[in-house]
């Protein structure tokens, strides 16, 4: 049951999601994703069944991935904090730990990709102040923080992400409703780019937005799930971590428990992650547990996260013991990643005739 309904240009995207669905089953091997995170703490279970596991499936489908590490995002309200490198290489080891393969995938950061940073220059050439200042993460930036304080990378953050998309000449980006903003950019200055300097043949390729179904998941306190928050249930966490972590969620005091996200928000969380877990409904999670109250509920959920993420998290552990894999992984990604950024600036020169 959905109370909000959602706008034109969602339902739209997500018509289009459906088609692309099937698109890709017929012809994974058309399709390159962009997918990526800021790096700012460590993935949670919100991520794993919002987008993480979702990019694994389309690897398996035979898409090719390539998952960028957003490190000069998170520069973009805060300064580089000393850890940086350990929350990066955390990150890479959560991916390759929830099934990212770097045989196949490609993880990086995009501050060690020269060519994709330089494409920012041209590209905001392309774009006017009013329309950054249209996009609604930029806006709400703004509001906030204020034009004094907002750094000049936050408001270039739209268009530092279509550098990302299109130096990789991604056509596809799974991405959740908040985001497609951002992607209607990147289309706007791709066609702008061809229109201006590759008007016979276009040059780049308008990526595609590919919404996926995110379950939106609450975290313990009842607040949005957030890195940042600390109430959110790390994806590496022990299984007495998360048994510690659940028993602390907030729940109700009517003994049944139901599944109503929009009269018992945080109960129907919590049956919503049980079934996730358990690859069930939550309609059928809530009738199992009936009249055993917050208790069961929570004991329930302890045992299906730690049964869903046991090898998961054995292999993150494997990983934790082994840094100098990550950081390997990571370097040959950048590597690769500079080759493919590389060689889309030097077309994008002789495009441009900035070629001396
Ligand atoms: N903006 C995204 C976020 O906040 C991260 C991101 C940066 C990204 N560049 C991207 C996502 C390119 C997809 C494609 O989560």
């Amino acid at each position: 049951m959905s109370v909000i309904t959602d706008s034109p240009a969602v339902v739209a995207g997500q018509q289009r999601s459906a088609e692309l669905e099937q698109a890709i089953a017929h012809d994974p091997g058309a399709f390159r994703i962009l997918t990526g995170d800021r790096p700012t703490g460590p993935l949670h279970v919100g991520h794993y069944f919002g987008s993480i596991a979702n990019r694994v499936r389309l690897q398996e489908a035979g898409v090719e991935l390539l998952v960028l590490i957003a490190d000069y995002q998170a520069l973009t309200d805060r300064t580089a904090s000393a850890d940086l490198p350990d929350v990066v290489l955390g990150l890479v080891a959560d991916y390759l730990a929830a099934g990212v393969d770097p045989e196949r995938a490609t993880i990086f950061a995009h501050s060690q990709v020269a060519a994709l940073n330089q494409l920012l220059l041209p590209f905001l050439s392309l774009v006017s102040v009013a329309e950054i200042g249209r996009n609604p993460t930029v806006k709400d930036e703004m509001a906030a923080a204020g034009s004094e304080v907002m750094s000049g990378l936050m408001f270039a953050y739209p268009v530092h992400q279509a550098a990302d998309i299109l130096a990789c000449q991604a056509n596809l980006v799974p991405v959740g409703k908040d985001q497609l903003p951002h992607l209607e950019l990147t289309r706007v200055i791709a066609r702008r780019f061809n229109d201006r300097y590759s008007p016979d043949a276009p040059f780049f390729a308008e990526p595609a937005a590919l919404l996926s179904a995110a379950p939106l998941l609450l975290g313990l306190d009842g607040r949005k799930m957030s890195k940042s928050l600390g109430n959110s249930i790390p994806l590496r966490a022990t299984a007495d971590e998360t048994a510690r972590l659940v028993a602390r969620a907030v729940t109700d005091s009517e003994r049944r428990i139901s599944y109503d996200p929009v009269g018992r928000p945080e109960v129907s969380s919590l049956v919503l992650l049980t079934a996730l877990c358990r690859d069930d409904a939550p309609e059928a999670v809530a009738d199992v547990i009936g009249d055993g109250g917050a208790a069961a509920l929570k004991e329930m959920l302890t045992t299906a996260l730690n049964d869903r993420f046991a090898a998961l998290r054995a292999r993150r552990a494997e990983l934790a013991a082994d840094p100098g894999y990550a950081s390997q992984v990571l370097r040959d990604g950048c590597a690769r990643a500079r080759s493919v950024a590389a060689a889309t600036l030097e077309q994008v020169r002789d495009a441009m005739g900035t070629r001396y």
